[in-house]
């Protein structure tokens, strides 16, 4: 007999805190029956909320403590350990507040996704929208990209853009990228799952039938 599960493509999940982007995007998968398999969420903090969730939901969870190891390279060697064991076809970073080294990023080459909550290449790192603000930008969102081990480069595959608005503040502009993150990732998950996304020799991307990856967000 035919395991419907087959051709499922596999997702894991990687979190450090209270997982809105993962709850939105399995959510979105499971009520759109996208042939996406959740195969575990792993966090590194045991008290995200989001691992609560997940276990809620009935998914695999794992929380692997980044202060039981003495380096860097041994919580990655041993992430890495676990994320193969499950044989992903992507690994999407989710709120993962951990830098990955240079030796984990190059074993899931073009497998490891991020989102970032900016129109990169502008504001790579922290406080992003604050930074936005200061800069003057009439734009402002958030990117889907493929990790690469430079911090926040790496292909982009799409990416959400809104109207930053007069009286924005860090908060009101945080909240509603938020809000896009939420319409950017799952759609961008959808299209992994369904076998659309290619990435090429030079780091660009094609998805296959979708003549523009950039969602505007009305304000
Ligand atoms: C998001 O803003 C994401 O862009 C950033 O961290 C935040 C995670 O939020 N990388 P959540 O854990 O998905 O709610």
């Amino acid at each position: 007999m035919s395991n419907p599960e087959a051709a499922h493509r596999r997702f894991v999940v990687l979190i450090s805190g209270r997982g809105s982007n993962m709850q939105q995007i399995i959510t979105q998968a499971q009520t759109g029956d996208w042939p996406a398999a959740f195969v575990r969420v792993i966090s590194n903090e045991s008290d995200a909320p989001g691992i609560d969730w997940a276990k809620a939901q009935g998914l695999p969870t794992a929380v692997l403590p980044h202060r039981d190891f003495a380096s860097r390279d041994a919580f990655d060697a041993r992430l890495a350990e676990m994320i193969e064991q499950e044989a992903p076809n992507y690994v999407l970073l989710a709120g993962f507040m951990r830098i990955l080294t240079p030796a984990f990023v190059s074993r899931f080459k073009n497998k490891l996704v991020n989102i970032h909550p900016s129109l990169l290449p502008d504001f790579t790192g922290l406080h992003t929208h604050k930074r936005a603000l200061e800069a003057g930008v009439a734009r402002h969102g958030c990117t889907v990209h493929m990790v690469t081990d430079q911090l926040d480069h790496g292909p982009i595959i799409a990416q959400a853009a809104l109207a930053v608005l007069e009286d924005d503040t860090p908060a009101s502009l945080e909240k509603r990228v938020l809000q896009a993150e939420h319409v950017l990732y799952p759609q961008v998950v959808q299209w992994l799952a369904q076998g659309l996304v290619q990435v090429n020799e030079s780091g660009q991307v094609n998805v296959t039938g979708v003549s523009s990856r950039q969602l505007w967000i009305e304000s």
